[in-house]
């Protein structure tokens, strides 16, 4: 059995997304893969009430704890590792990595970022392409280097930006195509891998 690990901050939806696909697409079964662990470096994150009635070994790792990036990254990698994991995801989890880390999973290490990338990489994505007047955002599946939001795209959903527009309600429209495109993304990683 192939094991994913997920990372989250918060509220999760992108890993419970992921989660309930793998069930409804029985990936056990047809993939040989499970999500194995969630970890947050957030105690507080809500997505970790989902993945524990899941079932789902869920792990956190304050980052506060850690006197530098280097060594919350080296725990993190720790905890991560006793997973053995394939692939490991990152879904909404707000630490930029180091190289170190980055160079470990090389190849392995997914993310979802909710911009059309190579545009708007970084934080504010949503009012940043209501700013810059686009007509269209969206979400990009990207393999993860040490330059921030770079790396190979895997997968990307183009949404509107309609007049009256928010950040929040352009998040929440681009949310939903994340929610879509991430567990096929992965699907077709863990495919390509044989
Ligand atoms: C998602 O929109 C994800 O693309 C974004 O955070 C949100 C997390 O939501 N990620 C980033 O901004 C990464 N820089 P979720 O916790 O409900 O999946």
């Amino acid at each position: 059995m192939k094991n994913i690990v997920i990372l989250i901050s918060g509220s999760g939806s992108n890993m419970a997304a992921m989660v309930r696909h793998a069930q409804q697409e029985q990936w056990s079964k047809r993939l040989q893969t499970r999500v194995s662990a969630v970890i947050s470096n957030k105690a507080e994150a809500q997505g970790l009430d989902f993945a524990r009635a899941q079932g789902i070994a869920t792990v956190v790792l304050d980052h506060k704890a850690f006197d530098s990036r280097e060594a919350f990254d080296a725990a993190l990698m720790d905890e991560i590792d006793r997973f053995e994991p394939t692939l490991v995801l990152l879904a909404g989890f707000m630490r930029v990595l180091t190289a170190g880390f980055v160079t470990h999973y090389a190849g392995r290490l997914l993310n979802i970022h909710p911009s059309l990338l190579p545009s708007f990489a970084g934080l504010n994505t949503h009012q940043r392409a209501i700013d810059a007047g686009c007509r269209f955002a969206g979400a990009t599946v990207h393999q993860v280097t040490s330059e921030l939001d770079h790396g190979a795209i895997l997968a990307q959903a183009v949404v509107p930006v309609l007049p009256d527009d928010t950040a929040d309600t352009l998040a929440a429209r681009v949310l939903t195509q994340e929610h879509r495109i991430y567990p096929e993304a992965v699907a077709a990683w863990l495919r390509s891998q044989g």
